[in-house]
């Protein structure tokens, strides 16, 4: 069998007249009677190959038997391409391979699609991913995400961190989704759930001395996957111990910045920015406000709080928030542009949309026009920053209603009027949490997960009188609009956690039956500490300006967690399910 020597990308004009073996895939082959041609393919690239019939009829007899995706060895003399068919959009354009000797190493099935075909269906792609993974286009993003992984474990390696493996067969770690489960035949009725995340690992490592911890963790979360989310993914986890909030802040900030470096060698000004969580809010309508541009939410509840309209009252009046943006030159948008705002607003949320059109002349036109005072308008053309041929957009609602569809509002009209930068990178943290939510019922739910610290002794008080003020350690790191991860300062309190958990609806007893392992390492000399969970995926998904996230996953699930190509979740055989001692009850049919 001829032995490789050389990648097929790897070829110059500097090795013309030497003697080479380079084996890989057949991407194309052209025959031209007694001289054909294969563009051959392997990791490095692709070189073109030349086999004549008047001088190596031997290797012209297996060219001719070959397809597209043999596996083929060829070996012969480096040479300059004729003049004038260099191909310059090639690293090798500059030569080509005049084969004397060839092997076919394995011949392949007609490809299920070309290689070079850009509209073929996902499923199809997912259902014969090994061959979809040979795309010039998926190559280079298991390379980037292999180079970004190992700028962050240098990295970290370099801060003094240990990667430590956690297990995946655990108990149920709660950070918000449903969890897998894996029956354990050799407990009856047992369970074990796959993590959502090592956090309580990494926080029992803390207590053990590891001080300063991460993983490339793989997590397990029961949700549908979109277009930023997978049923299984990847996690740079990290936790730290005797530090601060800033503290974790800078070790992220240089991991993050050698990743864009190693991602696309772009060198990230540090430190990120910091906004509280209230003033993103306020500002941006957003926990992850894409930073790239401005329009800005404004708070105008003073201005119209005198106003007749009832959704503006009513707003008011039931503690909710009147705000607005400002669409810059948008005053000639149609009827139909303006509903179609409407209901983009509508789907967030809101009952509805109130439009200003700013006229050039100083006059206005709106879908309250009778309800608006020429000073009113003028007030508010001030506090928006607005002026002839601008759009005034403004929602009365419940405040989260309000931002919701003012966020929403503001990254459409941001993208439609080419406002956003594409080749910017905004970082921002966010940060001071609230500790609580209110869930659909009432309760409180935590905002991050029920391990964070209240952030001062205050908010540890308030944890009685008024749980809801609390705010928390927590912070997330946003960029572009897109959440790349979140972490807070812990609780190392016994006592206190028990309370927290409390807050949430699981009493004492069920904290201890549920977390007691935690709330015994916690009582066992747990230093302070906190950390971080970043998004592998999105990391890779954002660096390769990818749409969706199954692009930077080798193997990922299409929607609703199935997988083609092993065509499930499917069916165990009867044997496995009583092994199990499972028995399954089948939904009836339209449940
Ligand atoms: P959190 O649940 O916010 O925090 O997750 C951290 C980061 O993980 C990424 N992520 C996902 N990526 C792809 N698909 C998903 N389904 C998915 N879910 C989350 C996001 C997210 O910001 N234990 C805490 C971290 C901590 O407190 O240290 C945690 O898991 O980028």
């Amino acid at each position: 069998m001829l032995k490789r020597t050389h990648g097929a990308g790897t070829l110059r004009a500097s090795h013309a007249g030497d003697t080479v073996t380079v084996c890989g895939w057949v991407r194309r082959r052209r025959d031209q009677g007694g001289v054909i041609f294969i563009d051959l393919w392997d990791r490095s690239g692709l070189v073109q190959t030349v086999f004549d019939s008047s001088d190596a009829a031997a290797a012209h007899a297996v060219a001719d038997q070959c397809r597209g995706e043999f596996v083929v060895a060829l070996r012969g003399v480096v040479r300059p391409r004729p003049a004038g068919t260099e191909n310059p959009r090639l690293d090798t354009g500059a030569v080509e391979l005049r084969v004397s000797e060839a092997e076919i190493l394995n011949p392949s099935r007609t490809p299920p699609f070309l290689l070079t075909d850009e509209q073929v269906s996902e499923e199809i792609r997912l259902l014969h991913r090994y061959v979809d993974l040979r795309r010039p286009k998926m190559q280079a993003n298991l390379a980037l995400r292999h180079r970004v992984v190992k700028a962050c474990r240098d990295t970290l390696d370099a801060e003094g961190f240990w990667e430590v493996e956690t297990p995946c067969l655990i108990r149920s770690t709660p950070e918000g989704a449903r969890d897998y489960v894996v029956p354990a035949r050799v407990s009856p009725g047992g369970f074990y759930a796959l993590p959502q995340s090592p956090q309580l690992f990494k926080q029992m490592l803390q207590v053990s001395g590891v001080e300063r911890y991460f993983q490339i963790a793989r997590c397990f979360r029961d949700e549908a996957s979109r277009a930023d989310r997978q049923p299984e993914f990847t996690q740079i986890d990290l936790e730290m111990s005797f530090i601060s909030q800033d503290d974790v802040f800078a070790v992220v900030e240089r991991v993050v910045a050698a990743m864009w470096q190693a991602g696309t060698g772009t060198a990230l000004a540090t430190p990120f920015p910091r906004l509280s969580h209230e003033e993103a809010l306020a500002r941006f309508g957003s926990d992850k406000p894409d930073m790239r541009f401005g329009m800005e939410l404004q708070d105008l509840g003073d201005l119209l709080a005198g106003s007749e309209l009832r959704v503006f009252q009513n707003a008011l009046a039931s503690g909710g928030a009147i705000r607005g943006i400002a669409a810059p030159g948008c005053a000639g948008y149609s009827r139909k542009q303006i509903d179609e705002l409407t209901e983009l607003a509508k789907r967030f949320g809101a009952g509805g949309l109130v439009s200003i059109l700013l006229d050039g002349e100083g006059g206005f036109r709106s879908s309250i026009q009778r309800y608006l005072t020429p000073e009113q308008v003028k007030e508010l053309q001030e506090r928006l920053g607005a002026g002839p041929g601008d759009l005034i957009l403004i929602v009365a609602d419940r405040a989260a209603v309000v931002s919701e569809a003012l966020n929403r509002l503001r990254l459409h009209l941001g993208q439609v009027l080419g406002l956003i930068p594409e080749n910017d990178w905004k970082f921002v943290w966010v940060l001071d949490f609230p500790l609580f939510e209110k869930d659909e019922k009432g309760g409180l739910t935590p905002s991050h997960h029920p391990f964070s610290h209240p952030k001062t002794a205050e908010d540890v008080a308030l944890l009685d009188s008024d749980p809801e003020a609390v705010i928390a350690s927590v912070y997330d790191l946003a960029v572009n609009g897109v959440e790349l991860g979140s972490g807070s300062i812990r609780v190392h309190d016994p006592e206190l956690q028990i309370k927290i958990l409390e807050k949430i609806g699981i009493p004492r007893e069920a904290a201890w039956e549920r977390f007691g392992f935690l709330l015994n390492a916690l009582s066992y000399g747990a230093p302070p500490h906190g950390g971080i969970a970043l998004g592998v995926d999105r990391i890779a998904q954002l660096l390769a300006r990818e749409a969706t996230i199954r692009d930077v996953i080798a193997f990922p699930k299409a929607a609703s967690g199935y997988d083609p190509m092993l065509d499930c979740p499917a069916p165990i055989e009867p044997e496995q399910l009583a092994e199990l001692h499972l028995a399954v009850v089948l939904p009836a049919e339209g449940e």
